[in-house]
């Protein structure tokens, strides 16, 4: 698509999942891609498997340590000269019921799904508002759009992260800067492996909707469509994104299906 050529597209999460695929395919779409994460190796592995490996960046980076974004970003910037597009996606589960998630694993969640994301875009934001353009995509999920058990530090975390940009747009509408929120639904990728358990160590285990849910290269091209769009907030997936407006709806009745 014409509108990713020669951008540079930062893409945070981009050793697995949404994010490698999103790199994969905007670098292939003519864009400089910046790869983020904690994991070198893996960003390496990524980067050998671009269509234009010379057209990519390694900045590793590990959002818990989100005080280091303004360094972060002078080294994007420096790349290039400026960022286009932040594609905002790292991010980690938690599955455990409430009672037995310690306040360490809810500050670790917290750190990377919201402080992390949300320290990278303060910082960012004032190239983008000197330059009086540039995107950012924050990816959201559908569970932060309702509660469910052994999910509530995750879809806290997201909500926050949804309302938070929804409340950036609105200080920043009278500019050209565009901010959005993608929520996926459910998508093949490691989330619910990765998901910390009640102590604090990688589920391991995966669900069954994950398994059988939209495959991540599928989902990159949706999104690539959403980032032209002038929506907000866009949610990409499948049937499981209708639980979005039947519990705005019909919370009693939601909640008393979802128990069964
Ligand atoms: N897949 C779904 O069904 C689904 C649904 C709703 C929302 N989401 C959201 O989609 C986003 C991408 O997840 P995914 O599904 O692609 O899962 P994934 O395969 O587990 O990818 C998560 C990515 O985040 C990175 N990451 C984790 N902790 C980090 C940290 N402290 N600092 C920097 N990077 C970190 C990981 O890289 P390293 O390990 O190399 O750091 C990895 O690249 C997440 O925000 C997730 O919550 C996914």
């Amino acid at each position: 698509m014409d509108r990713m050529i020669s951008k540079t597209v930062w893409i945070t999460g981009a050793s697995s999942g949404i994010g490698e695929a999103s790199a994969k395919l905007f670098n292939a779409e003519g864009a400089y891609t910046i790869l983020s994460s904690r994991n070198l190796e893996a960003l390496r592995r990524v980067q050998s498997e671009l269509k234009h490996p010379d057209k990519a960046l390694l900045l590793p980076i590990d959002l818990e340590r989100y005080e280091l974004a303004e360094e972060w970003v002078s080294l994007a910037i420096k790349w290039r000269g400026s960022v286009d597009i932040l594609l905002s996606n790292a991010g980690l589960g938690q599955f455990s019921r409430s009672l037995e998630t310690s306040n360490a694993i809810e500050r670790r969640i917290f750190d990377i799904n919201y402080h992390g994301n949300v320290a990278l875009s303060k910082a960012l934001l004032p190239y983008f508002v000197e330059a009086n353009k540039g995107q950012i995509i924050v990816i959201g999920s559908i569970a932060g759009k309702f509660g469910q058990a052994k999910l509530a530090t995750y879809s806290a975390s997201k909500a926050a992260v949804i309302l938070y940009y929804e409340s950036l747009r609105q200080e920043l509408k009278d500019t050209e800067i565009k901010i959005q929120v993608v929520s996926p639904g459910f998508i093949q990728t490691s989330v619910t492996l990765n998901s910390l358990d009640k102590n604090g160590q990688p589920l391991n285990k995966n669900s069954p909707a994950q398994e059988n849910g939209m495959p991540a290269d599928v989902f990159a091209k949706k999104l690539m469509k959403a980032m032209q769009s002038n929506r907000f907030h866009i949610y990409i997936g499948r049937k499981e994104l209708l639980a979005v407006p039947f519990h705005a709806l019909l919370p009693k009745l939601f909640y008393s299906i979802l128990s069964k």
